[in-house]
């Protein structure tokens, strides 16, 4: 007895299910049915819209990559830009993995160069450097291209203390107040002014740091004349 109750509830609810679905289906219809003219001209204004921007976008490809896959899947919706694969993991680090904090302290003043060279920018090793700048949260202060964010911009022509190898190191390892005590003195003045916190032991090594500042380099907006590095 009690299996065959069991069973109609069951049915029964089935059932209800499907006239739930129905009725919702035939209340669309019966919405679309009575749309307004004006409306239905209207969306199908804003469809054709789309679709143009839609073509326009799988036609005018941004990279030489976005013109290999088409920018815009089936489903009409953007497709992920597939990232290519870094090499920056097989660059050689070419400082030590002493920390930065250490490094600062015990090299003579002016004396700290990075030993990755700028003359043609690898963008691996930019990419590398933006990676361990992030992963360091420098970000939550300079912005994520170090264009300045509560803290001033890294990305411009105006450096507060210098904008050598040496006093970047030592900017970021010690802070601001322990590169003064260093002898090291302002020079320059951005519209936002603070003290930097040191930064000499939350990024591990040497290494790290150079990359960290191989990327601001990598990243600098202003103009190739006023490179002083
Ligand atoms: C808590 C906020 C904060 C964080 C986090 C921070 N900074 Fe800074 N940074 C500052 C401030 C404030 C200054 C300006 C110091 C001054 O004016 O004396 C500054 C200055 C600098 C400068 C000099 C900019 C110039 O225009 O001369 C560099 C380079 C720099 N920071 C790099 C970094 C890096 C790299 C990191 C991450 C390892 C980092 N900062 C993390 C606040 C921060």
């Amino acid at each position: 007895m009690k299996f065959r109750y069991v069973g109609i509830i069951a049915m029964l609810s089935m059932l209800s299910m499907t006239a739930c679905a129905a009725g919702t289906d035939k209340s669309a219809a019966k919405a679309a049915d009575n749309a307004k003219p004006e409306v239905v001209a209207e969306i199908k204004k804003v469809e054709a819209v789309s679709e143009k921007v839609v073509v326009a976008a799988a036609e005018t490809p941004a990279t030489p990559e976005a013109a290999a896959a088409p920018a815009v899947g089936a489903d009409g919706f953007a497709l992920p830009v597939q990232k290519k694969k870094s090499t920056a993991p097989e660059i050689k680090p070419l400082a030590s993995d002493k920390s930065p904090h250490d490094v600062a302290t015990d090299a003579a003043k002016g004396t700290l160069k990075n030993p990755y060279s700028y003359t043609t920018m690898n963008p691996d090793l930019v990419e590398a450097g933006k990676r361990k700048y992030m992963g360091v949260s420098c970000n939550g202060c300079h912005g994520g291209n170090g264009g300045g964010g509560m803290c001033p911009p890294l990305s411009n022509e105006t450096w507060v203390y210098g904008a050598d190898d040496d006093t970047l190191f030592r900017l970021v390892a010690l802070g601001s107040d322990e590169l003064m005590k260093q002898g090291y003195t302002r020079k320059g003045r951005e519209n936002v002014v603070g003290p930097m916190p040191a930064h000499g032991k939350l990024v591990k090594t040497e290494d790290d740091l150079w990359r960290i500042i191989y990327f601001i380099r990598g990243n600098f907006r202003g103009e190739a004349k006023n490179i002083k590095w």
